[in-house]
């Protein structure tokens, strides 16, 4: 018994796959689109860190993916044998399954297919300290990875997707978070239910609009929760959203541009709105 299998219990419990047609890989290449990830209420996330980063967050594995390169690796051993220990399946694969799953030249060693997770808006109090961001109709998967990413780097709580949005859980989304993803609680919402919710919102309510008349520097944030909101891309906040912020703020802009990127936006606000609670210290030398 090689020490994989020692480590990942029963030897039939780890598939050795190197064909496409195989059903498995044919399910987890399907996760390519919203339609079967939403089937099969799962998504993709590659690299090794990333797959050790969500089973220590509680998230649940379906199936890992690792390239026979990874065999004799101990950290992938390892996760083999908590992805068997989970109830999941294990998948050794060629390189031209990875290529294919991955549709990447260069694949990483390791893919993990998780369920996917949203928090019930019902569920978020919000407290003294906290800061949500709602976004409103966000389309650009790269926009959204980004300011999940942001939310984490800065000690907010979550994310609300409010209207129809890009998917969370969508591969090129899953990559820009970096492996935020499974550090940020994302919630999803109708406008009405959205609007509905926040009228118990117990803290300030701040929307950014270009039209805004308050430049965001001015405002105190140190006192108890903040909901910031984002328009969409294209459109800005549609007026329903507007009307029911407390403040309307604006990043005063110089040069010819018309407005910042959304996610440069969220950036720009979320380190002014914590601001008071990030301090250079050792935690802070992560990479
Ligand atoms: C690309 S902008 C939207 C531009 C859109 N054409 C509009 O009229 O609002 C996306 C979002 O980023 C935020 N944003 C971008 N630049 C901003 C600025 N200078 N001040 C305040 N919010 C800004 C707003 O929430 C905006 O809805």
């Amino acid at each position: 018994m090689s020490a994989y299998e020692r480590h990942a219990g029963a030897p039939g419990q780890v598939k050795e796959v190197t064909s496409l047609a195989n059903p498995l890989v044919k399910d987890i290449k399907a996760l390519a689109l919203k339609k079967f990830r939403d089937q099969q209420n799962a998504f993709m996330a590659e690299g090794l860190k990333l797959v050790i980063d969500a089973l220590d967050l509680g998230w649940s594995i379906r199936t890992l993916v690792f390239a026979k390169a990874g065999r004799g690796n101990t950290a992938v051993e390892k996760i083999a044998a908590r992805t068997v220990a989970a109830g999941g399946t294990v998948l050794e694969v060629s390189e031209k399954v990875l290529v294919a799953i991955t549709r990447r030249d260069n694949p990483q060693m390791v893919v993990g297919v998780f369920s996917q997770k949203f928090l019930p808006l019902k569920d978020i109090r919000a407290r003294d300290g906290d800061v949500w961001v709602a976004l409103d109709r966000v389309r650009d998967p790269g926009n959204l990875g980004t300011v999940i990413r942001t939310v984490d780097a800065v000690g907010a709580r979550g994310v609300i997707l409010v209207g129809e949005t890009t998917d969370p859980f969508s591969v090129e989304t899953v990559r820009a978070t970096m492996g935020s993803i499974f550090a940020v609680p994302v919630a999803k919402a109708s406008p009405e239910a959205f609007l509905a919710w926040r009228t118990s919102f117990p803290g300030l309510v701040a929307g950014t609009h270009l039209k805004g008349a308050v430049d965001y520097r001015s405002v105190d944030f140190s006192k108890g929760p903040v909901l910031l909101m984002m328009g969409n891309e294209q459109q800005g906040l549609p007026d329903e959203l507007a009307a029911s912020c407390d403040k309307l703020l604006r990043i005063p802009q110089a040069g010819r541009a018309d407005s910042l990127n959304l996610a440069v936006a969220t950036g720009v606000m979320l380190f002014e709105i914590r601001r008071g609670a990030l301090k250079l210290g050792p935690e802070d030398a992560r990479s």
